[in-house]
């Protein structure tokens, strides 16, 4: 066996991804820790903002220094830098020497020939069909609670803003069965949790080629919540065009599937969600907030927002900020607007607001955001949560983290008797909420 070293950037996606490619390569490769021993080391790239390329690009040039003193080592650049720059990366002088896309990891193993061959070695054609359902990722977290599992791949909403239409390609949902089979699998091996992934999870929606039977994502849901009541369900990301009464019906039904919404909205001002492509309102998107507290009263609520995008004015931004409270967010992702090349945006919009104003901007949202998280955790103290205990605390060893439905992280002291162990990783315990930080709740055992 030769020794692979991956490592994973952007979204959970790309972390499952990793996952599926492990497998794929599993007859030849096995995963390691140390970059230094590996043979082959592949980077699972993001294009999302002009940053995360940058990153790489960084880091590639730190695995290449390695070729001096073992020049046999490979390296790969897959993922969504692969898609977007296919050849340049070839070219780039980066001693880069096999270029994958996110529907081309099946041909690894064959690209990987092509290389010990001394030939060029890309794939970068995108699929309508590709959605590895009939891999099973090797797990490569170190945390035995949790895993992810991909239900669909791509997207075609093209929002203005937005890279990964042309980098992921068409949206296209994996059959049910081999998502029931893969969670199966998890719940066999001792997982807890599992969240289901996607661009648009939401948007999922599966047609049964022979029977013409139709499970969309509410549906899927439900048959996935009811495989064990002790298995917890958590999903990403959904759209907020596609959520619909349904789902939170089939939530409210299963006590499993976690009071945890994540919505990105982007942009608070309906003439700026107009611009970009976005396909709802404020007005829609805050009637689906309305609907989740109707339906999910406990429900925790979480975004995407994207401070400065193109002709953003400060009556937009005003917006963004007052929504932001309108709603109170538990916690946000939040983001300085980075031009992408090949985007509607890039094409037909121009890149207008000065950066100091998109940062200032920026810094107002998470200001914003902060003390929002804060009251939001206020709130929790005093209340008693069930929580998955996911590990001891990096911060302090006599102390255990864990997650409650609303995923909200919570640490606490060990129970009174006893040293620490891995004994209670996995186990579901009552914890009550007795301080907290806008990040943190601190609890203690009951
Ligand atoms: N610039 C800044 N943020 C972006 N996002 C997507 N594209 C861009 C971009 N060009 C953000 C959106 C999305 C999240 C995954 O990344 O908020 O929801
Ligand atoms: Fe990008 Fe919009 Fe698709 Fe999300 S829904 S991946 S923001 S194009």
């Amino acid at each position: 066996m030769k020794n692979l070293f991956i490592e994973t950037y952007g979204c959970q996606m790309n972390f499952a991804d990793s996952e599926v490619l492990t497998s794929i390569l599993g007859s030849s490769y096995k995963a390691i820790q140390d970059y230094k021993q590996a043979d082959l080391i592949l980077i699972n790239t993001c294009s999302i903002r002009d940053h995360a390329e940058q990153r790489v690009l960084h880091r590639l040039s730190e695995f290449a220094a390695i070729k001096k003193s073992r020049p046999q080592v490979r390296i790969g650049i897959v993922g969504c830098m692969a898609e977007r720059l296919k050849e340049e990366l070839l070219n780039s002088g980066l001693s880069v020497d096999l270029v994958a896309g996110p529907d081309s990891y099946r041909k690894l193993p064959e690209l990987l020939d092509l290389v010990n061959c001394g030939k060029e070695a890309i794939d970068t054609l995108l699929s309508e069909e590709e959605t590895y359902h009939d891999i099973l990722p090797v797990r490569l977290g170190n945390n035995k609670v949790s895993a992810f599992v991909s239900i669909m791949r791509g997207c075609q909403n093209y929002c203005a803003y937005c890279v990964v239409p042309y980098t992921r390609g068409k949206e296209r949902s994996r059959d049910p069965e081999s998502i029931i089979s893969e969670v199966k699998d998890l719940l066999e091996k001792g997982y807890k949790e599992v969240t289901l992934l996607g661009q648009n999870v939401n948007s999922y929606k599966h047609t049964d080629t022979k029977s013409g039977s139709v499970v969309n994502f509410s549906l899927l849901m439900d048959k996935v919540a009811s495989i064990n009541p002790l298995l917890r369900i958590r999903f990403a990301t959904s759209h907020p065009k596609d959520l619909s009464d349904e789902l939170l019906e089939v939530m409210s039904k299963h006590p499993n599937i976690c009071r945890a919404i994540h919505l990105p909205v982007q942009s608070g001002s309906s003439r700026m969600l107009k611009e970009m492509k976005r396909k709802y309102d404020r007005d829609w998107y805050l009637n689906r907030i309305t609907a989740i507290r109707h339906h999910l009263p406990d429900c925790a609520i979480s975004t995407d927002i994207i401070a400065g995008f193109c002709s953003e004015t400060e009556e937009d931004h005003q917006q963004t900020l007052a929504l932001m409270k309108e709603v109170g967010y538990e916690f946000a992702f939040m983001f300085k607007y980075s031009e992408r090349p090949g985007t509607f945006a890039s094409k037909f919009y121009k890149d207008d607001v000065p950066e100091a104003t998109k940062l200032r901007r920026l810094n107002e949202i998470i200001d914003l955001q902060q003390s929002l998280s804060l009251e939001s955790n206020r709130r929790d103290i005093g209340h008693t949560f069930e929580i998955l205990t996911e590990g001891i605390s990096k911060k302090n060893q006599e102390q255990y983290y864990g997650r409650n439905s609303q995923n909200k992280v919570i640490v606490f002291d060990k129970p009174i008797s006893g040293p620490i162990s891995n004994l209670h990783i996995g186990t579901y315990l009552s914890v009550k909420v007795k301080d907290c930080t806008a990040a943190t709740l601190i609890g203690e055992i009951v």
